[in-house]
């Protein structure tokens, strides 16, 4: 610092003493109540600390004991306890009874629709149209597990292997190259005879080998024409609907190393009630039987 107050002799205002080849800065501190602005807003600051939650950790940690989530929790409640008589008589109805009755059904539909975007639509598709690599389309009438209101019920109730549900749906099909049941070259065979069921093999003397591997090895669960068999969930193979690509390679793939699509259960994540609601709005988005 200068001691000695400077004028710039142009302006004749002070100067704060530094200078760059020749030019000289003017003092032009801040004005008083932009400064007086200034402090406010840092005193205001440090009392919200004390008295709000402010730091990135969960829970209250101001003086106040206030939090968002607290705030709004006797809203919630309220809309929760408006919506409790019919949740009630979700639960105490089956499916079927929802869709039967106009006014059940059509709650049980846009409350499904929102469980389901919530939910189920990260595999399943915003409409439900499935998506490549397993997960199936749930507004066709192709069925793994059966599109009654029982079976869609029991699906998304214990889900599919997943490991927890003693009920979940889907047995296991095996590892025919992974586990050296098969030689490669019959499960080449065996996938000539599988893409030969939709008319698509060419090479007819490898179908043809193909078949009696398939007998031998797949009809106990695929069928004898592979038309798929709901309760072990196996999938039709003579149709044109595919969990996993019906080209070449990943038939080749399913047959060698197998598949194993899982899906969680929701009866322990959900509400009896909104399994029901998700169950009327599966069943109406096409396929339903
Ligand atoms: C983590 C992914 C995932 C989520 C989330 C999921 N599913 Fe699934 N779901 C699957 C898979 C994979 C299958 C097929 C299982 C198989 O290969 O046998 C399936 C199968 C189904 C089936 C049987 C379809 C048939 O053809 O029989 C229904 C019904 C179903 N899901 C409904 C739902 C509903 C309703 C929800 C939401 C509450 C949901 N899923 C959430 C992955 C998921
Ligand atoms: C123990 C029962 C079982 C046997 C035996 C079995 N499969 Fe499967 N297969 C299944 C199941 C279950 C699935 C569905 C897997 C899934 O959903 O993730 C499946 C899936 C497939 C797929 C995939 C279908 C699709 O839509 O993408 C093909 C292809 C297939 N099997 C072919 C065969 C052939 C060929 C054989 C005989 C060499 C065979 N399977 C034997 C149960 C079986």
């Amino acid at each position: 610092m200068p001691t000695k107050v400077e004028k710039d002799s142009v302006t004749g205002r002070e100067t704060t003493g530094h200078e760059w080849d020749g030019l000289k800065e003017l003092n032009t501190p801040l004005p008083k109540w932009w400064l007086y602005v200034f402090y406010a807003c840092i005193a205001f600051g440090l009392v919200w600390v004390v008295i709000y939650p402010a730091f990135p950790v969960s829970g209250a940690t101001g003086l106040s004991g206030w939090t968002a989530r607290g705030a709004i929790g006797p809203e919630l409640e309220a809309e929760r306890a408006k919506q409790e008589p019919m949740l009630a008589r979700m639960r105490a109805a089956t499916p079927a009874e929802i869709a039967a009755d106009p006014a059940l059904r059509s709650y049980a539909l846009a409350g499904g629709r929102i469980a389901f975007a919530n939910n189920c639509a990260a595999c399943h598709g915003s409409g439900g149209q499935g998506a490549v690599g397993g997960f199936p389309s749930l507004a066709d009438d192709d069925w793994l597990y059966g599109g009654g209101f029982e079976a869609i019920h029991g699906t998304i109730a214990h889900g599919v292997r997943n490991g927890v549900d003693a009920d979940a749906r889907g047995i296991a099909m095996p590892r025919f190259l992974a586990d050296g049941l098969l030689t490669a070259a019959q499960v080449g065979d065996v996938t000539e005879h599988v893409l030969g069921l939709t008319g698509r093999a060419t090479d007819p003397a490898a179908a043809e080998r193909g078949a009696a591997v398939f007998a031998e090895n797949c009809v106990s669960c695929h069928g004898e024409k592979g038309e798929g068999n709901r309760d072990m969930g196996a999938p039709r193979l003579n149709d044109q609907v595919w969990l996993y690509g019906g080209d070449k390679a990943n038939i080749l793939r399913s047959v060698g190393y197998a598949r194993a699509g899982v899906m969680p259960n929701w009866s322990t994540r959900l509400d009896p009630a909104i399994v029901n609601m998700l169950t009327v709005y599966v069943h109406a988005l096409g396929g339903g039987e």
